[in-house]
């Protein structure tokens, strides 16, 4: 099965982008996404919209995906989907259309974790050094915020994780806080990169061993923002970019203090992110900085950070390759263990 020349289409629908990606073996043929605006006027994603969104997006963008790949349905070797994490209603578009098409084609049915696959995006190969395994993955995204040990493909031993919060969701809520549009990480790291990191000092909140704690920081930012506009009402339209600055510092602060520790603690050296946070400038930039005391460090392209059906074919192509199929009587799974 090794040296099978495979087409595998893969499809992810976890949260509030449609996404189709063709995959000839480890290279992409293909990555459409189609986002969904609706959200940002209710400033965060609405399940029950992104469902409906997904049922008409994911026809036109599975045709897109084929189309730019220049191949037929009839060459496809297997069809990939998300099983999970995401929410249920968004997922079930994925999954029942990966099934149906599967079913149709006569092809295996590969089922893909969201979260592996933003940590095997590494894989998908870009002329890039790729990492070795046993290696350190952070995820950070919208959903998550975990330290991962990634021993191969299928073995992923989750050091550390949050408690609360999702970074994605610290940059986002506190974005919130200062009138900025959803999803405000962007914005954050746009805004950022023009202010000063140590204008203003937010707490880093304590948790036990490798995991981390967002929702204590977002309410300090709430509690200081209170603070200083019953002083001067036009304090974060003064000062936008600096709380910018500070806020991502502080956030990066949190980040690469666990991921520091579990690099000492465990004495593997190469480093790798991934998910949407991921994109964030800053700590792309201190990623590299570790480069410096013998670090290995891994960034995955834009393309492959935030949400996209391309690293849920990089997984499906490995797992078709150990013949590691799903049956038809799947489900999506909106929680899901690594
Ligand atoms: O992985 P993703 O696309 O979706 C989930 O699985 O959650 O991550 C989305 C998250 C959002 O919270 C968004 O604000 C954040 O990634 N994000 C960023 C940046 N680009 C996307 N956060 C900070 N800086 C960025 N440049
Ligand atoms: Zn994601």
């Amino acid at each position: 099965m090794k040296n099978k020349n495979t087409y595998i289409l893969a499809i992810e629908s976890s949260c509030d982008d449609t996404a189709c990606a063709i995959l000839n073996n480890n290279t992409v043929l293909s990555n459409h996404v189609a986002g969904q605006n609706i959200h940002k006027q209710y400033g965060g994603v609405v399940p029950e919209l992104a469902s409906r969104a997904h049922q008409s997006n994911i026809i036109p963008v599975v045709h897109e995906a084929l189309k730019a790949a220049g191949i037929t349905k009839e060459q496809l070797s297997a069809i990939a989907f998300t099983r999970g994490p995401g929410l249920m209603g968004s997922l079930l578009v994925g999954a029942s259309f990966a099934k149906s098409l599967a079913l149709s084609l006569d092809i295996p049915l590969i089922d893909v974790h969201h979260m592996h696959a933003h940590i095997l995006a590494h894989f998908i190969d870009n002329g890039q050094e790729m990492p070795t395994f046993p290696f350190i993955a952070m995820t950070i995204s919208g959903g998550h915020t975990q330290i991962v040990k990634v021993n191969s493909y299928d073995n992923m031993v989750v050091l550390g994780t949050t408690q609360d919060d999702a970074v994605g969701e610290a940059f986002d809520k506190t974005g919130k806080l200062l009138g900025l549009g959803y999803p405000a990480g962007p914005l954050v790291d746009k805004l950022a990169q023009l202010g000063n990191p140590l204008a203003f000092e937010f707490p880093v909140p304590k948790a036990p061993l490798f995991n981390y704690s967002f929702s204590g920081f977002k309410t300090a930012v709430l509690y200081f923002l209170q603070r200083e506009t019953q002083k001067d009402p036009d304090f974060i339209a003064k000062n936008l970019n600096d709380i910018c600055a500070s806020v991502q510092h502080t956030i990066i602060k949190i980040l690469f203090k666990k991921l520091e520790k579990v690099v000492k603690t465990t004495g593997i050296k190469q480093v790798a992110i991934g998910g949407g946070v991921s994109a964030n400038s800053g700590i792309r930039a201190k990623l590299v900085s570790y480069n410096e005391q013998g670090w290995k460090t891994f960034i995955p392209p834009f393309e492959y950070t935030t949400d996209n059906a391309a690293m849920i074919g990089i997984v499906g192509y490995f797992k078709y390759l150990d013949g590691n199929f799903a049956g038809m009587d799947i489900s999506a799974s909106p929680r899901i263990a690594m």
